[in-house]
Order: structure tokens, then sequence, then C-alpha cells
């Protein structure tokens, strides 16, 4: 048998990473042309990938139209990036915008791109669904670009991993997947623009095919004829914005009481010197925050996650009444969850919590998963739920996470 050797080993990873194809077809194979877990272990956060017929036959649920009505609402977040091709100079500007300006507008080299459309249309939100194999808190929104032919946003890099799902109409994608792409910025625009773009790989998309970036490498969208691309873009904190919470959390939670101190201090070499025994008791002044407590750490991070980059507020109106609620729900009324809310749970100590919009709610272990993955509560789903489950969510009603409708058409934000 021939003997395996680190080296040997090292080479057959090699060779498979080489083999890995950059773009496949996906019109008679799953979603991702690959199964979830092929593509979470080839792909997710190592290299790009070109999924053609990612949505066979995709139709866009939303019209350029819907796009500008959507970026004159004063609560839609929206930017027109505009380009003079001939200068090579760049035009920001930021919503709300004006209905009476679009018309006007030239016949090509400008993009409009809405943050959050999945949260303002439930048909856009449809598509989230594609992406249940991803941790729903990973994921930010759905932000929807119209451009005019040759519109784009220039070349550049995002810090998250982004699914490039094409709409409607064409687009030319150009990305640069060399292992060290250069990453400086130019300084002479209000945009984060490469100073230098080398790309390795161009393919025009159609309507249906999807572009998959992990963060860090260079790319460039430009449209072919007037196009509506979607961005699935995930959240991921940075160290900096994790600890600084957690540290600001444990600060605000902690008894003034717990302080340095030293009851074994002894006469000290030489006064001006903070010696290792010092040292040894600051450590022991940071171990009383309990930051390595599980429970703390996991009730924190729930609570950040479901509140982090998270662009709309959530408002209570009435005191709901757990009677009228049943009895509407019994008439075939369902509870819409807000667009805006984030749920997540946990596993923890004694059951399980929910985690909404910052808070930590204590449940039963069969409520907590229920709850939090379902944007649609019926009168069936709603009489599953145990005594403590259906109070709890009497009080998202209260805060305004869930709001009965007769129609689900209904349901959108309420902000
Ligand atoms: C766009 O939709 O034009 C830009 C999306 C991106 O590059 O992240
Ligand atoms: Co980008």
């Amino acid at each position: 048998m021939k003997k395996i050797t680190p080296t040997s080993i090292s080479k057959q990873k090699a060779a498979k990473t080489r083999a890995l194809p950059l773009e496949v077809d996906a019109a008679r194979r799953p979603p991702l042309g690959m199964t979830p877990a092929v593509f979470l272990r080839d792909y997710w956060q190592k290299r790009p990938l070109l999924i053609r017929n990612a949505f066979p036959g995709f139709v866009s649920p939303i019209e350029p139209g819907d796009l500008a009505g959507l970026a004159c609402e004063e609560a839609a977040l929206s930017r027109l990036i505009s380009q003079d091709r001939e200068h090579d100079t760049w035009t920001v500007r930021h919503g709300p915008f004006d209905e009476a300006e679009f018309p006007g507008m030239p016949r090509q080299d400008w993009t409009l791109l809405v943050q959050d459309v999945d949260k303002w249309d439930a048909d856009v939100a449809t598509v989230l669904a594609a992406f249940d194999f991803l941790p729903r808190w990973r994921i930010d929104d759905v932000m929807v670009s119209f451009a005019a032919p040759g519109g784009s946003v220039g070349a550049h890099v995002d810090q998250y991993d982004v699914f490039l799902l094409q709409a409607d109409g064409h687009r030319r994608w150009q990305i640069d997947a060399s292992p060290n792409p250069p990453l400086a910025f130019r300084d002479d625009v209000e945009l984060r623009l490469l100073r230098e773009f080398n790309p390795t790989h161009e393919w025009v998309l159609g309507p249906g095919d999807m572009l998959y970036l992990p963060p860090g490498v260079p790319h460039h969208g430009v449209a072919e004829d007037a196009c509506l691309t979607f961005s699935v873009g995930m959240r991921a904190p940075s160290a900096a914005e994790l600890l600084g919470d957690f540290v600001d959390t444990l600060a605000s939670e902690a008894d003034e009481s717990l302080r340095y101190r030293d009851p074994d201090l002894a006469p000290p070499r030489d006064p001006a010197e903070i010696d290792a025994a010092a040292m040894g008791r600051v450590v022991e002044a940071l171990n009383m925050l309990r930051m390595n407590d599980p429970e703390r750490l996991g009730d924190w991070f729930g609570r950040f996650i479901t509140v982090y980059r998270s662009a709309g507020v959530v408002q209570g109106e009435d005191a709901a009444d757990a009677g009228d609620l049943e009895a509407q729900l019994d008439d075939g009324a369902v509870l819409a969850r807000h667009p805006f809310s984030r749920m997540a749970w946990r596993r923890s100590a004694r059951g399980a919590r929910l985690y909404v919009s910052g808070q930590a709610l204590p449940l039963p272990i069969k409520d907590a998963p229920r709850i939090a993955n379902s944007s649609l509560i019926d009168s069936e789903a709603y009489r599953a739920l145990s005594a403590e489950g259906r109070e709890c969510l009497m009080e998202l009603v209260r805060q305004g996470h869930y709001q009965l409708v007769d129609d689900t058409d209904e349901a959108g934000p309420d902000t």
C-alpha cells in the first residue's frame, strides 16, 4: 500500500481545490447547482461561484417603477449613483427622492439602490426561502438595484458574503478571484472604489442566474441593458463590534461593589511599580464580570444579533386582549410578523430563550423554534403553543412584533 505522507495529503488537497469549478448550471440540479452541504463545504466563505439558472425562469416580483416609488419613501434607505464616463467622476445622492426626478433621468450610466426591500415587499421576501440553508440571523437583507444601460457602482470589494441574483435584464460581472488582489481605494471619490482592478473572470448574467461572492473578492457589475439585481447580503459583526457591545453590556450590569481588591497586599519593592501581583488582581477583577459564563454570553449574543444592523424599529399600538385574539384567529385571521422584527432562539440551561429584536424571553423548548420560525401564525399554530408560548406571543403582539390581519397580503412595515 502506498504510504500517505503529509505532503501527499496537501498535494491531494491542492489538486481538489484546482478541480473545483467556478461555474455550475443548476437547471437540472438543486438551486445552488449542488447540495447546500457541498456548497457550504467547498464555496461558502472560500471561493466565488457563478450559478447559471439558480432560479430557472425567474420573473422579478418587483418592477423598476416600484423600486423608484420605494426610493421616495422617507423610511427606505436608498442611493442614486451616477457616473460621468468621460471624466470618470461619480456622484452619490441619498434618498428619499422626489418622484418627479425619475422621468428626467439620463438614458444611461446610473443605478438606483434600495436596501431592505424584503421588509417592504412580501414578494421580494419570498426569495429568502431559498437561503434557508444559512442561519436566518446571518442574513441582512435583499437590496435591489435598478441600473440604466452602462450603470454600475464601480469596481469595489464588500466585507460580507453576497448572492447577486439577476432579477431582470442583463449585467456583466467581472471579478478578481486571484489569491491576493490589490485592495487600495481611490481617494478622489465618495464611493469606496478600487484604485486597481484586474478581473480574472467575466460573465453576463440573465434572469435567474446568480453570482455568489465571499467577502473580499473585488467585483464590478455593469448593466448591459436596463436591469434589476437582487443582492442577498449577509451580516457578520466585526470582532471589535462584538467585544465593544459585550463589554458595554457586562459593564452596565456589573455591581459597583465588584472592584479591584488587594487584601493580600505586601509592602511594595517600589511604590511606583505595577508588579505581577497587581496584574494578577486586575485579571481577578475582570473575571468578576463572569465573561465566560455561557448563559450570559448566549443571552448577550442573542440580544445583540437580533438588533445588529436593523434599519427599522418595531412599535406596539393597541393593548391586545387574548380572548379577542383567539376568537379572530378562529375566524380565519392570522398573526403576521412585522417585517423588521428579528428573531432567533437558543437552548439554555432551563429550556430555551427566544430573542426578539434585542430582548430575551424564556420559553419552553417546544415553543421557541415554533415562534422564531413562523412569520405567519394561524389558529392551528397558535393552539399548538403551550400556555407560556401563547402568553409570550400575546406580549409580542402588544409590542407590535405580530399584527392580526385578515388577508396576509396586507402585512407590511408599519414603522
Ligand atoms: C449593484 O447591485 O449594482 C451592486 C451590488 C454589489 O456589487 O454588491
Ligand atoms: Co458589491
